[in-house]
């Protein structure tokens, strides 16, 4: 912990990743296409009402999606969902992503998965850009308590579980 102040961001990521993280698959539906894509960048922001906020990069197809739509679900993943966690971090069209996938639709009419642990349905109430990232804050409009199973954990770099 000596030395010279450093940001470097290899050290930053490295650091980062020993902070281990839930994962979820943020989805969002505009018109009759529908987005989604694998995210740790999620924030719980307030309880009177609960709100909270997602981080999408600028490169991710979701991200003006959700702009566009103003909504946008996040379904918390369980160890079992290892396999959708990782198609959903993948560049593949929104069919691929989806084919076959048992899903259900809730009030925002964005995708909820049925083998989620629970699903926070938001409406986007700001959003706001820092460097490569744009940053929604979702008020919750519904929510949904799914399986009462393990989670995915992300940690170092890799999946694990607890
Ligand atoms: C564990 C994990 C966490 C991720 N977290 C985020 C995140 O918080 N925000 C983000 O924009 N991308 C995140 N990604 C990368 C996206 O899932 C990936 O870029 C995806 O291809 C974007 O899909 P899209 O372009 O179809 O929207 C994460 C990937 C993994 C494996």
């Amino acid at each position: 912990m000596s030395g010279p102040p450093s940001t470097d961001p290899n050290v930053f990521r490295r650091l980062m990743g020993r902070w281990p993280t839930g994962v979820a698959i943020v989805t969002t539906r505009d018109g009759i296409t529908d987005y989604g894509l694998t995210v740790n960048g999620l924030l719980s922001v307030s309880l009177h009402p609960p709100s909270l906020l997602v981080s999408l990069g600028d490169d991710a197809d979701s991200s003006p999606a959700v702009a566009k739509s103003r909504i946008f679900v996040a379904n918390f993943l369980s160890a079992q969902q290892r396999s959708t966690s990782e198609r959903f971090a993948l560049s593949l069209a929104s069919e691929e992503k989806f084919r076959d996938l048992p899903l259900h639709r809730g009030v925002t009419g964005a995708a909820i998965l049925d083998e989620s642990l629970g699903a926070l349905e938001c409406r986007v109430l700001s959003e706001f850009q820092v460097s490569d990232h744009h940053l929604f804050v979702g008020e919750v409009v519904a929510q949904e308590l799914g399986a009462d199973a393990p989670p995915l954990v992300f940690h170092r770099s890799r999946y694990t579980q607890l």
